[in-house]
């Protein structure tokens, strides 16, 4: 069913459509570039937890199309991503009970909450994660996560029995502080986590740092 959903030329039209459209009032990119990202994490995640081929192909489906809504502009686009992505899986035919995994993941991915299957948990965490230069499509100078992000040149994921371990790989001159500004890129991973059953663990360059604690503090702080 994957295969038949990335060789569909009308979809495919309206994602590389997203970033045309979003780009005015958004700096980050909803189109291919994120939904290539966000396949792969995804990908990784569900592997990494032992998930069967059904369940993998699922969570690639709900990342391929989980941005699609915001061809029509940021505001309310995880809902209108859901409503094509139901309208379009019964088209294609795909079973009922798949298609409400895919649609619900969907509908739920923004804030990560009302999880009902790890394919929900880990397009979350996988939206989320994707904070590297390449999410950006235009930088505001002057606000510190636009000048810090500048540095992030990739964001590596690793998945075993215990842990998921997020790796921001940057050229040396990132502040992670700025994260303070922006805690839900550490926040929902890490409450993304605990349904997975693995802990959550940031890493700056491959040296362990803990993200949660300094996102947390400052939200407490205001
Ligand atoms: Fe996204």
């Amino acid at each position: 069913m994957l295969e038949t959903i990335l060789k569909d030329e009308e979809v495919k039209a309206i994602i590389n459509n997203v970033n045309n459209v979003i780009i005015v009032n958004n700096c980050g990119c909803h189109g291919m570039g994120h939904i290539t990202r966000v396949m792969n994490y995804v990908k990784t995640i569900l592997v990494g937890i032992g998930c069967d081929e059904h369940t993998i192909e699922l969570g690639q489906i709900s990342a391929y199309l989980h941005d699609i809504g915001a061809v029509m502009g940021k505001q309310g686009h995880a809902e209108r991503s859901a409503d094509f992505t139901l309208m379009y899986l019964k088209k294609i035919g795909m079973p009922d009970e798949d298609i409400h995994i895919i649609e619900h993941a969907i509908r739920n991915h923004s804030g990560g909450t009302n999880l009902e299957s790890v394919v929900g948990a880990s397009l979350t965490f996988a939206d989320k994660i994707d904070m590297g230069r390449e999410r950006m499509m235009r930088f505001i100078d002057g606000i510190p996560y636009h000048d810090n992000v500048k540095h992030i040149l990739k964001v590596d994921l690793n998945v075993d029995n215990d842990n998921i371990t997020v790796n921001i790989i940057t050229d040396g001159s990132f502040d992670y502080s700025c994260l303070k500004d922006h805690s839900k890129v550490v926040i929902k991973p890490t409450e993304m986590s605990k349904y997975l059953n693995r802990n959550c663990i940031f890493q700056i360059d491959g040296k362990e740092i803990d993200l949660y604690s300094i996102v947390t503090e400052k939200n407490k702080q205001l």
